[in-house]
C-alpha cells in the first residue's frame, strides 16, 4: 500500500517523513532524505503501509522534528473492489475557524471532497503569490486546517477562489491562478503539465472513477451569446472528459460540477451553457453509462437532491442520473438552480453531505447520499437518496 504525502517547510535539504500507526510516531517508518522544492515544498512517496489502517506522518530534519504540524489519514482497503464512504461540500468564508471542520473529522470518512470557494477573497491579482497567500488563509485556519491536515481532500475551485465572482477565462488573474493551483494544491496528477493550464484532473477509488472538473480557468463569460462556440469546459477539457465516459467499463463514474447541473435559469449555471450542457449529455447517453453515472456539484448554499427526474438534457433522453448539490460549510445561504426532488434546504449556514459506496465485487454498486446540517455541535440529517448503480 502506497501513499504520497506533502508538507510545506523551509526551503532546504534532509528532510525524512515518519510514519507510524502511533500518534506519539514511535516505531515509525522513515522516507528520505529529501529536499524541498523551491518553494518550501516537500513532497514523499510512502510505501509498504497496510490496507485500511490509521497512520500518522511527521516531518523532521536533519534527524529533529520540524515546526511542521503532523497529518494523519487512514489507506485505502485491499483489493479492487471494495466499500468506503466520503464528505463533501463547497464555500467558506476567508478564513472559517468553523466547527462544522472537526466535526467532518470527527465521522472520519475516507476523504474529502472541497468542490470550490474555500474562500471568498474575490483575488484578481496578475501575482501568483497572492493567490498562494489567499489559500493558506483556509490552510493555516484553525478548525479549518484540521480536515485538511487528518484525511486526504481533493480540491476543485470555483469563482471566488479562481478569481472573482463568476468570473472566467477572461479575468486578469487567469495564468496566476492556474500557476497558484499548480504550486500549492498538492495533486500531482493533473491532465495538463503547462504552468497555466487550466486544472482538471480525475482519480479512483475502488471502483468510483471522480472526474474534477475545472469550469473557471476556460470558461467563456456566462453572457455570450449560448451557440457551439460557447464554453464552460474549454474544449481540450470536454473532449478529454467524453473520451473519459467511454474509458472505465464495470466502474461508477462521479462527475464534480462545481455549479448547478440542474438549472433552467441563473446565468452561472449550466443553464447559461445550455448548447454545452445538451453536447455532454448526449455525450453521456452515447455513452450509455447514464445508469452508473452521478453528479455531485457545489456554488449554491443549500443542500438538494435531483434524483434523476429533471437531469437528462441528451436528445436521446436516454435516461436520469443523481445529482447531489452540497453546500455552505460556513456561508450564507441561497439557492439556485432545480427543479429538485429533495430540497434546497436552505435554513442552515453550516452544510455538509456524505456519499457511501457499498461495494461487495458484484454487478451493482450502491450510491448512498446524506446531506447534513450542522446545529448545537452536531450533524443532523437533512435528507438521504440511495441508487443502485448498473454496472
Ligand atoms: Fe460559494
Amino acid at each position: 500500500m502506497k501513499a504520497k504525502i506533502v508538507f510545506r517547510d523551509n526551503v532546504g535539504s534532509g528532510y525524512e517523513c515518519l510514519v507510524s500507526t502511533s500518534p506519539s510516531l514511535a516505531v515509525p517508518l522513515r522516507f528520505g532524505p529529501v529536499e524541498s522544492d523551491q518553494y518550501g515544498i516537500v513532497r514523499f512517496s510512502i510505501e509498504g503501509l497496510t490496507p485500511n489502517t490509521r497512520y500518522y506522518a511527521g516531518l523532521h530534519q536533519n534527524g529533529l522534528p520540524t515546526s511542521a504540524p503532523q497529518c494523519s489519514f487512514r489507506t485505502l482497503p485491499a483489493g479492487k473492489a471494495y466499500s468506503f464512504d466520503f464528505m463533501l461540500a463547497s464555500c467558506a468564508n476567508t478564513g472559517s475557524t468553523n466547527s462544522i471542520f472537526p466535526s467532518i473529522v470527527a465521522e472520519d470518512p475516507l476523504f474529502f471532497i472541497h468542490m470550490g470557494d474555500i474562500h471568498y477573497r474575490d483575488e484578481t491579482s496578475t501575482d501568483p503569490e497572492d493567490h498562494i497567500d489567499n489559500y493558506d488563509l483556509a490552510l493555516n485556519a484553525s478548525n479549518q486546517q484540521d480536515l485538511y491536515r487528518n484525511m486526504p481532500v481533493w480540491y476543485m475551485w470555483d469563482d471566488h477562489d479562481y478569481g472573482p465572482n463568476d468570473s472566467d477565462r477572461t479575468s486578469p488573474n487567469r495564468d496566476a491562478s492556474c500557476e497558484a493551483f499548480r504550486r500549492r494544491v498538492p495533486l500531482k496528477d493533473l491532465v495538463k503539465s503547462g504552468i497555466t493550464d487550466e486544472v482538471f484532473y480525475k482519480f479512483e477509488i475502488g471502483r468510483v472513477v471522480f472526474i474534477m472538473s475545472d469550469l473557471r480557468a476556460e470558461r467563456d463569460p456566462n453572457n455570450e451569446t449560448d451557440d457551439e462556440n460557447k464554453t464552460m469546459m474549454g474544449f481540450d477539457q470536454r473532449e478529454w472528459f467524453k473520451e473519459e465516459l467511454t474509458k472505465h467499463p464495470g466502474k461508477v463514474i462521479c462527475w464534480m460540477s462545481s455549479v448547478p447541473w440542474v438549472a433552467s435559469s441563473g446565468s452561472d449555471t449550466w443553464a447559461s451553457f445550455q448548447t454545452e450542457r445538451n453536447i455532454i449529455a448526449n455525450a453521456i447517453a452515447d455513452a450509455g453509462v447514464q445508469d452508473r453515472f452521478f453528479v455531485i456539484a457545489g456554488d449554491m448554499h443549500a443542500v438538494a437532491v435531483n434524483d434523476g427526474t429533471h437531469s437528462d438534457y441528451s436528445d436521446a433522453q436516454a435516461g436520469g442520473f443523481p445529482v447531489y448539490q452540497v453546500a455552505p460549510l460556513d456561508r450564507g445561504n441561497s439557492t439556485k438552480g432545480g427543479p429538485y426532488t429533495s430540497g434546497p434546504f436552505d435554513n442552515n449556514n453550516n452544510q455538509v453531505g456524505k456519499i457511501e459506496i457499498t461495494d461487495n465485487g458484484g454487478d451493482t454498486i450502491t450510491v448512498k447520499f446524506t446531506g447534513y446540517e450542522f446545529t448545537s455541535g452536531a450533524l443532523s440529517e437533512l435528507t438521504t437518496h440511495q441508487f443502485e448503480a448498473q454496472l
